[in-house]
């Protein structure tokens, strides 16, 4: 599918609730799997990734059933069952699949983790060596990538890991693990990563013995959980409204969680317009109403390299805001970007450099020169967020942009094409163009 994003003929107005938290959705959802008991979702993100960890959770052996937009999970007990043919396919994501692959190595059946093209070429050794020093039995392919074939080993223990990167993935990973293993399990990091895990496992009964660790054989329960907002979806109408001259939008009840906010904080620092209110918790996480409204030219920044790993999902967007910046914006120490759904730093700066956008790229970052973006067509690689941000910076381009495979966009926000639209913005998702 081609999006093709037009330049807008006024300011975005209006107000929006993003969809569910793609993190937190995918926790509830493992969580409530593993816990004893019934438990209620609301707000869960119903889109490609989610779904990729629903089925597998119903193979796993739990009971998933819908009504009034509520999703009611019956666990397992912590106990699940071999997957029918001994595979479980994690389609594009790589939080459903490091995640389930800490669970499985703790379980006493055999199973494959797999996925599409793209996450079966991601690295996978950052959760193998954790995982082989707790006694697990995994098996990456070539390259030490997925699929990963994980057997009933003979028991976990407790680690103490170090992780050499700030990835909640593998340090959710190793926790999960941890549940099944003999003793305390104690994940460090180099700087803290979002931390759903951390926030989540106490309100289903597992109380950790000090930050990022758990103790081994703690059981989880059912609980009634909220998601909150998408802070990584609610971006795009933000940065979009930042960019358009006459903006005012409303974003209801984003998560607000400390670790993810990093983009909030670059947009503030751009010189954007940002109030929050409405400020409350939703099962421990921050929430609140966000509101931007256009108030001029951009400025050029340096983006701090201890903000990176609060918007590590949000720096395509940001390349693109740069692009309509005054002055070069330069991020660094974000290599982390070469391994996500895509190779991020190389298909934006393609992307950006066909629309005639200056620019230089480099192994950990890259920097935009701020001037004026011109229509064209560019490849996304499939990269839900590559995506989203092309279209984004159509509304300000000197022509529509046609954005190749767009279906990719329904991996993490499926409403996002009608939600843009709602604001005002000219975009449709057509057959080809
Ligand atoms: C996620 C962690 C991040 C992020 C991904 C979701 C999670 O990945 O990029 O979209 O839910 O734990 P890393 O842990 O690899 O940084």
């Amino acid at each position: 599918m081609i999006l093709v994003s037009k330049p807008a003929d006024c300011g975005l107005q209006g107000e929006i609730t993003p969809p569910g938290d793609k993190s937190i959705s995918h926790r509830a959802l493992i969580f409530s799997s593993l816990a004893a008991g019934r438990s209620e979702l609301s707000g869960l993100l119903e889109s490609e990734d989610t779904l990729a960890t629903l089925r597998a959770c119903e193979q796993l052996g739990a009971t998933v059933t819908c009504r009034a937009e509520r999703i009611f999970v019956t666990g397992t007990g912590g106990a699940f069952k071999t997957p029918s043919n001994g595979l479980l396919d994690m389609g594009n994501s790589g939080t459903a699949m490091r995640l389930l692959a800490g669970v499985l190595s703790g379980q006493s059946f055999d199973c494959t983790l797999t996925g599409d093209e793209s996450l079966n070429t991601r690295p996978m050794r950052r959760i193998v060596v954790p995982l082989t020093m707790m006694g697990a039995d995994i098996s990456p392919s070539e390259n030490d990538t997925a699929p990963l074939l994980i057997r009933a080993s003979g028991g976990l223990k407790g680690i103490e890991y170090d992780s050499p990167v700030a990835s909640a993935q593998i340090k959710s990973c190793v926790l999960l693990a941890g549940l099944f293993a003999s003793g305390t399990t104690r994940v460090n990091e180099p700087h803290l990563s979002r931390d759903h895990t951390e926030r989540m496992l106490p309100i289903f009964g597992v109380d950790l013995p000090s930050p990022c660790s758990v103790e081994g054989g703690s059981r989880l329960k059912a609980c009634r959980f909220a998601v909150p907002a998408d802070i990584s979806s609610a971006v795009f109408a933000l940065a979009a409204a930042a960019m358009t001259p006459g903006s005012d939008v409303l974003l209801r009840q984003v998560g607000l969680n400390p670790t993810r906010t990093g983009f909030l904080r670059c947009l503030e620092a751009m010189g954007a317009d940002i109030r929050i209110t409405n400020e409350s918790s939703k099962n421990t996480e921050p929430v609140g109403d966000v509101r931007l409204v256009f108030n001029g030219e951009l400025k050029a920044i340096d983006v701090p390299d201890s903000l990176v790993p609060d918007m590590i999902d949000e720096l395509p967007l940001l390349m693109a805001l740069a692009t309509r910046a005054s002055g070069v914006t330069r991020i660094r120490g974000a290599a982390e970007l070469r391994v996500k759904e895509s190779d991020r730093i190389a298909v934006m700066a393609a992307g950006l450099g066909g629309l005639g956008v200056g620019l230089q790229e480099y192994p950990d970052g890259i920097d935009i020169e701020g001037g004026q973006v011109s229509g064209g067509r560019v490849a996304s690689a499939g990269d839900h967020r590559c995506a989203m941000s092309f279209a984004v910076l159509a509304l300000v381009a000197s022509g529509k942009i046609l954005i190749e495979d767009a279906e990719f966009i329904a991996t993490s926000y499926p409403g996002f094409t009608d939600d843009m639209r709602r604001l005002g913005a000219n975009m449709q998702l057509v057959e080809s163009a």
